[in-house]
């Protein structure tokens, strides 16, 4: 670092975990995934299990404030989301997109998302979860985030992990350095710029 340069804050990264099932695969891609990020000081991870905090699945009229009964769940939740610098969503593939609350997690919400950057770390079975990852891009864009090109993605997930839940690819190691490296760039961008200027939803 110059003379010149300020050292700055670590970025806060919000890690949603998508699969909510009874014997999920999902703990084991995101116990990989923090162990990536763990390797990095420039990030601070969060994981926001949505199966550790459910949110109601029915939404307030447009524009309305949440009914009573909704507020502690919404508190285990949003003020994370506010807070992070960026996002990583591990998503599986159902049915040829993402799961259902993932998709109501990313309803009860917008300014939480506007002018942050989204990473995708994918995993099903022929797919590898891409098709989720695609319809995730559309819905994301609507909500003021930008989406992060590089992603990973496990195909017939349960067999790229050991025992141990290690994957023993360095092309995928070289994969989530990319993810990495791209999310961390657009959030130090985006979090610049947003310092100067509100961002203009
Ligand atoms: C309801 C359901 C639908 C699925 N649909 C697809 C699919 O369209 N494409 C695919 O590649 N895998 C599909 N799968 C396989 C899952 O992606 C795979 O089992 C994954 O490990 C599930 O993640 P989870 O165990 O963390 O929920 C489906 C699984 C479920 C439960």
């Amino acid at each position: 670092m110059s003379s010149t340069e300020q050292p700055t804050a670590p970025l806060r990264v919000a890690v949603l975990v998508a699969s909510t099932r009874e014997g999920r695969f999902a703990p084991v891609v995101t116990r990989w995934l923090t162990g990536h990020l763990g390797q990095r000081p420039d990030l601070r991870a969060d994981i926001v299990d949505l199966a550790e905090t459910p949110l109601p699945t029915v939404l307030p009229a447009f524009g309305e404030e949440p009914p009573p009964g909704t507020r502690e769940a919404l508190a285990a939740v949003s003020p994370r989301l506010a807070a992070a610098d960026a996002f990583v969503f591990v998503t599986p593939e159902y049915n040829h997109s993402y799961p259902a609350p993932l998709k109501n997690a990313i309803d009860w919400h917008n300014a939480e998302w506007h002018g942050k950057p989204v990473a995708f770390v994918s995993y099903g079975g022929l797919s590898g979860g891409l098709r989720a990852v695609e319809h995730l891009r559309v819905v994301m864009a609507e909500l003021n985030a930008t989406t992060i090109r590089n992603t990973v993605s496990f195909h017939q997930a349960t067999g790229s992990f050991d025992a141990d839940g290690r994957v023993d690819d360095p092309a995928v190691d070289a994969a989530a350095k990319a993810l990495l490296d791209q999310l961390t760039w657009w959030a130090h961008a985006l979090r610049d710029a947003k310092s100067r200027r509100p961002y203009a939803a």
